[in-house]
């Protein structure tokens, strides 16, 4: 079989996926249509273009600036079904997808607004590709901690539909420690727990993340090889790592793909996944991240039956539907 037949056909979970990073150009401009919304771009030719990123906070400006075509509950439903419908056509079975609520409540656009579009993309995508899904609120962390309890607070509607809370935006500067209490009260409501850390910020964010944060997964992660302790500790945990190839390399976290440490993981011992973060900004979807990784790093098969399992193996399914994937 073909590499790319292959990988496509693998049956895998996508565990690190933002919602808003999904939009692509050619729906950007009809949202932006449909509701009278100005870009300053004048082609999709030209929001392609704007697309060279030298770092994190690059992307962020332009990513945050996209999600304003984002008004109606019908967007947000649009917009998770382009996802899910390409997610199934890459082999994904399960994919928890994250949301930055206050990247639109503080436009305005109402909480129930956002999460019943895709609340209602996620049936859909069930009933229409046999995909499950599952929801994770992301925190901004370059806001406060307050803003986030607030967000806590209204999403408590809903809660029962929110596998997990998470931490994204702007890292370095913006620790876990600035996050501890949001995240104990979201424990305590029965939330899991996730957070970037170490894709530009240094090892002590993983270890905050760890005994601060209690993260049943961490987002990204590539800065803790620079810490043999913490990798030995990730290791003894079996922590999961949601690990961003094409992410890594459009924001500069590696400088060349040749370079990526996604094998150096494996051979650690550390349960790494591959996930797309935000396919429409950086080229790719999740059959495209492992197909770059495959081939930079001359992946095994092996590699890549591993990468898939540690996907479902590190999900928030139950375990018996877990037992039903591996
Ligand atoms: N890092 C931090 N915040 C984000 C990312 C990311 O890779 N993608 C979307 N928000
Ligand atoms: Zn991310």
């Amino acid at each position: 079989v073909e590499l790319e037949a292959f990988v496509r056909g693998l049956p895998k979970a996508e565990l690190h996926l933002h919602i808003e990073g999904s939009l692509e150009p050619e729906l950007m401009f009809a949202l932006a249509r449909r509701n009278g919304v100005a870009l300053p771009y004048d082609s999709v030719e030209a929001v392609r273009a704007a697309y060279a990123f030298s770092n994190l906070q690059d992307f962020l400006d332009i990513y945050y600036a996209g999600a304003g075509v984002l008004q109606t509950r019908q967007d947000f439903h649009d917009l998770a079904m382009a996802y899910f419908d390409r997610a199934a056509a890459d082999g994904v079975r399960h994919a928890e997808i994250m949301f930055d609520p206050q990247t639109h409540t503080d436009r305005g656009v109402p909480f129930a607004e956002v999460i019943e579009g895709l609340l209602s993309a996620m049936a859909e995508a069930q009933a229409r590709h046999g995909l499950s899904s599952a929801l994770i609120m992301s925190f901004l962390r370059h806001l406060s901690q307050d803003a986030a309890f607030a967000t806590l607070a209204m999403a408590e509607p809903w809660l029962d539909r929110i596998a997990a809370v998470g931490l994204d935006s702007s890292e370095v500067g913006h620790p876990p420690s600035k996050f501890a209490e949001v995240f104990a009260a979201a424990a305590a409501k029965g939330l899991r727990r996730v957070a970037h850390a170490g894709e530009e910020g240094p090892p002590a964010y993983v270890h905050e993340a760890l005994d601060l944060l209690d993260v049943d997964r961490i987002d990204h992660g590539n800065r803790a090889l620079e810490d043999a302790g913490l990798v030995a500790r990730l290791v003894e945990q079996g922590m999961t790592l949601t690990v961003c190839p094409l992410s890594n390399h459009k924001l500069c976290v590696v400088g060349d793909l040749a370079d990526h440490p996604l094998d150096r993981m494996l051979a650690l011992g550390l349960k790494a996944t591959v996930n797309s973060d935000d396919p429409a900004y950086f080229g790719g979807y999740v059959a495209d991240n492992y197909l770059a990784v495959a081939k930079a790093r001359s992946l095994s098969r092996a590699d890549l039956v591993q990468l898939a399992r540690n996907s479902f193996a590190g999900s928030f399914l139950p375990t018996d539907a877990i037992a039903r994937h591996l």
